[in-house]
């Protein structure tokens, strides 16, 4: 077991594939530190639909409240001794705490209430903001993508998000105040490519709860659109009951209900993504 104050340095942990220069998933971030906008949402479904498309695709469930993993269906006692907390202080390797899913060629990573401890003792750590980083150079050419959920904050948790992805999806509510605190999170953005992670880009931001019968809606939809231009998708997730319902029956809304508008707009998501890489 690896003490949780050593740190070994990045290179060295590089897995064998990635210093053959062997192909690397792609790793993208749902990252917002605002609360509620649809982060776990978009997460656990553009997984979802991605390994539909036969993509092999992990879910990393970053957060403490685990709602990702609920969303998938795992209970937090089936986790509670290995999880994503065990895998980042090293205390179990990535590939024992790595669950399979109803949904052929989706795997989860997930979290439990006990990774609230992890940022508290990664403090005195060297490299802490690298941890989540190396624990994915293990999984290799396993994946196609893996795709990370965040936490609403811009602590440790979704430090090490920033640093381990290639890019960042921003999920942006159409709601009042949408666009508020979103200058903090371009802000860590910039300093985590300048520090930590230069290749970090924005490859898109993702409208959400969109309902085009609301003034509302369109007037944030033109107003992220006038400030993010090609950024942001063409596909705005509607606001969709189903959507709501699926995670309490502990399924994606590719299994809950694949002919509602939600399963739909995240489909046309994920071929986005697919489509632009
Ligand atoms: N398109 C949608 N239509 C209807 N309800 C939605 C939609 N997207 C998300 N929701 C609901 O809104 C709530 C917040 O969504 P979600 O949990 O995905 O946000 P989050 O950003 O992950 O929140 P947190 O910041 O707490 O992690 C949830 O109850 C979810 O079911
Ligand atoms: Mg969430």
């Amino acid at each position: 077991m690896t003490s949780t104050t050593e740190a070994a340095p990045a290179a060295a942990t590089k897995s064998p594939t990635e210093k053959l220069g062997a192909r690397r998933p792609a790793i993208i971030a749902v990252a917002n530190q605002k609360g509620g906008v649809g982060k776990t949402t978009t997460a656990v479904n553009l997984a979802a639909c991605l390994a539909v498309a036969e993509k092999r695709t992990l879910l990393v469930d970053m957060d403490p409240q685990a709602n990702a993993t609920s969303g998938c269906g795992i209970e937090a006692a089936e986790v509670e001794k290995g999880n994503i907390y065990h895998a980042l202080l090293g205390h179990l390797p990535i590939h024992d705490v790595v669950h399979l899913t109803k949904i052929p060629h989706l795997s989860l990573l997930p979290s439990h209430i006990n990774l609230t401890g992890a940022e508290v003792e990664m403090v005195n750590m060297i490299a802490r903001e690298q941890k989540l980083s190396n624990i994915l150079g293990d999984v290799g050419e396993e994946y196609e993508y893996v795709i990370l959920d965040c936490p609403p904050s811009l602590g440790q948790l979704t430090l090490n998000s920033l640093t381990a992805a290639d890019s960042v999806l921003i999920p942006i509510q159409c709601e009042y105040y949408a666009l508020e605190g979103l200058g903090k999170l371009l802000n860590t953005i910039r300093l985590i490519q300048r520090h930590l992670n230069k290749k970090l880009q924005i490859c898109g931001v993702l409208l959400t709860m969109y309902d085009r019968r609301l003034n509302l809606s369109r007037q944030v939809a033109d107003e992220v659109r006038s400030y993010f231009g090609n950024k942001v998708y063409k596909t705005a997730i509607a606001r969709n009951v189903r959507l709501a319902e699926a995670p309490g029956h502990g399924q994606p809304i590719v299994l809950y209900d694949i002919v509602s508008p939600g399963a739909q707009n995240y489909m046309s998501l994920a071929g986005e993504i697919i489509k632009h890489g």
